[in-house]
């Protein structure tokens, strides 16, 4: 009999990531689907992000006692249940309705920290309230640097524990598949508009909820340019290519508490990070979504730990399975941001498919943990090898 993923709605019969991925594409329509999913021109950074996990293998220890392993981690001063922290995108409500809360609980609900996005469709402030977990917040620089200001003052006052500020997006990216769904920046195809209207539950969601806004921009754009679908060429032209180094020092001068900047892909770019006064780096291609043809962040990270030993570097891009995390921690990752993972999840079926994403992940992670022979994800590095090295 042809093997089949399950496509009922019991999501503890959902195994893997990519099975919550086939109900999330199901559930989509397209334009929302390729929001998710799509990648940079021909898709070989997306790509490549998941091989790069292929080119390291394990070596387990056999006959040691891991029963009273652990999987957690200790992070700016915190101790966390788990190496996993939501990565921040932007639009969830095309996903679900109320999708930045949904996926905000579910983080809470598993002892995982959640980071919301500049461009999210829920205020900073009403995630803080109704979904208080460890929140981070993402913040792009944007042209008008009153808005990330704002954003700052906003996020500090509301107790958000850290800042992640992305710097791989200041051009607009080239993903094709994404772009096709559109007639006119912000205007669907007619064939994709009637895709989405055959797509009831999803249709019914957005119907009843109405189209998602950028609800941490409102006081900075006019009502028409605050939807997620008509305005979003006018916020994200917000995104120019003119910022650099400089800009952070106003972040940093803004903010104390621990400050992380995303999408770095080079030593000497950690170095630069470390030396303008970041508390962290997260090794990012953004999930394959900017540059085509960039390396996998898992390439370089052993590079850039050995450079900047006692800085913490996390990492993102590719992650599906618990043993990525776990050849990431083995390489010296502080831990792993998830994009798209728990977002195939949320999209599937809300706050249960995102609670159901984690739970996934962190049953892989401790699964294997164990089967390494390893109590500690310190432990882990001695169980890696490069695959190239065995013969
Ligand atoms: C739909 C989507 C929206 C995203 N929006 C943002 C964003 O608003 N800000 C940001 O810093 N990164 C954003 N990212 C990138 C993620 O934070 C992360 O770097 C990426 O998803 C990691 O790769 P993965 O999806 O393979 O896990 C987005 C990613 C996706 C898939």
């Amino acid at each position: 009999m042809k093997r089949q993923y399950y496509r009922g709605s019991d999501l503890t019969r959902v195994q893997s990531i990519d099975e919550l991925r086939e109900l999330a594409r199901r559930r989509l329509p397209a334009f929302a689907w390729e929001y998710i999913e799509s990648g940079v021109e021909d898709e070989h950074t997306l790509a490549r992000n998941r091989e790069a996990f292929q080119d390291y293998r394990f070596a387990p220890a056999t006959l040691v006692d891991t029963s009273a392993r652990s999987i957690g981690i200790r992070l700016f001063g915190r101790d966390l249940a788990s190496p996993l922290v939501v990565a921040p995108t932007g639009f969830n409500g095309l996903a679900y309705p109320r999708g930045d809360l949904a996926l905000a609980r579910a983080a809470a609900n598993a002892g995982v920290p959640f980071t919301l996005s500049s461009f999210a469709n829920t205020a900073l402030e009403t995630i803080a309230s109704e979904a208080p977990g460890h929140l981070w917040m993402q913040l792009y620089l944007l042209d008008n640097p009153a808005i990330g200001d704002d954003i700052v003052r906003r996020a500090d006052a509301a107790g958000y524990a850290a800042l992640v500020v992305t710097t791989d997006a200041q051009i607009a990216s080239g993903r094709e598949w994404q772009r096709r769904c559109y007639r006119a920046p912000g205007q669907l195809t007619l064939r994709h508009a009637l895709d989405a209207a055959c797509h009831g539950p999803w249709m019914a969601g957005f119907l009843r909820h109405g189209t998602p806004r950028f609800e941490n921009l409102r006081d900075f754009f006019p009502p028409e340019q605050l939807s997620a679908i008509r305005g979003a060429p006018a916020i994200t032209g917000q995104l120019k290519p003119k910022v650099t180094w400089q800009d952070l020092e106003r972040v940093r001068h803004r903010w104390s508490k621990p400050l992380l900047i995303k999408g770095i892909m080079s030593v000497a770019d950690a170095q630069r990070a470390h030396e303008r006064g970041a508390d962290g780096i997260i090794l990012s291609n953004h999930g394959g979504r900017q540059m085509d043809d960039a390396m996998a962040p898992l390439e370089i990270l052993e590079q850039v730990k050995q450079a900047l030993p006692d800085m913490p570097v996390l990492i993102d891009s590719g992650f599906r399975r618990g043993n990525d995390v776990l050849k990431a921690m083995a390489l010296g990752a502080a831990a792993v941001m998830v994009g798209r993972a728990p977002l195939y999840g949320l999209a599937a079926a809300g706050q249960a498919g995102a609670e159901q994403a984690l739970r996934i992940l962190l049953a892989e992670i401790d699964r294997s943990l164990g089967l390494l022979g390893c109590n500690t994800l310190a432990e882990t590095g001695a169980c890696l090898v490069r695959a190239h090295a065995r013969s």
